[in-house]
């Protein structure tokens, strides 16, 4: 049983769709063992607590300097267990130290077609305003795994998405949403749950 750890901080609506993937059958071999959010106020914490999933919080506001937060989340994270953690919205920038320690053991969704629209500053909505802004026709999300840079490690899965000429940004993040994100990150669980990939040479591969 692959036991995960799901790091959100906001509406947790990719949270919800993993959850409603294990409770369906879709994903096996998996079970969430904890959600940890650095927001208070996410929803995300109110559909793990429904799901009766433990949550918690650990909140960067809660410490006056920021690697006493990096110790309490690494903690937090040890504490638990996991054997994969799951970033599902969480914008926070990881401890490097957790990185090393977890190598190969993270993935992230983003709500793009990594290498486009990615990198530092481009999270949430920001993504979707600049794929619109630069008249892309063909947008989409990708689950990798978590390496030292930001949003550049091994492509687990990609899916692409169609823009629309009538699209704002909230559209077209709904849409990636509804017809990527919640597809991807399930499936992406899921073969690594079951075994059939593995990182080689730096990329993602079938496991023979
Ligand atoms: C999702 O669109 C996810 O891809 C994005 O934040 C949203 C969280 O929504 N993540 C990033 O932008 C990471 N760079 P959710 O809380 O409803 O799952």
């Amino acid at each position: 049983m692959l036991k995960i750890v799901v790091c959100v901080s906001g509406g947790g609506t990719n949270l919800q769709a993993v959850m409603d993937s294990i409770a369906d059958g879709t994903v096996t071999g998996t079970k969430i063992i904890g959600v940890i959010s650095n927001n208070k106020k996410a929803y995300a914490l109110e559909r793990a607590q429904k799901a009766g999933i433990p949550a918690f919080c650990v909140s960067p506001k809660d410490y006056e300097v920021r690697e006493d937060f990096n110790q309490a989340f690494l903690h937090k994270i040890e504490e638990l267990e996991p054997d994969l953690i799951v970033l599902a919205g969480f914008l926070v920038v990881l401890p490097g130290e957790m990185i090393k320690r977890y190598a190969g053991r993270i993935i992230n969704i983003h709500p793009s077609l990594i290498p486009s629209f990615c990198g530092t500053g481009f999270y949430g909505l920001r993504v979707h305003e600049a794929a619109l802004e630069r008249g892309v026709k063909v947008t989409g999300a990708t689950v990798h795994f978590v390496d030292e840079g930001t949003d550049t490690g091994p492509i687990i899965i990609q899916k692409p998405v169609m823009v629309e000429e009538s699209d704002t940004p909230e559209i077209l993040q709904k849409r990636v949403m509804e017809q990527a994100e919640w597809v991807i990150l399930p499936k992406a669980i899921d073969w690594i749950a079951n075994g059939k990939i593995e990182i080689k040479d730096g990329k993602v591969i079938s496991r023979q």
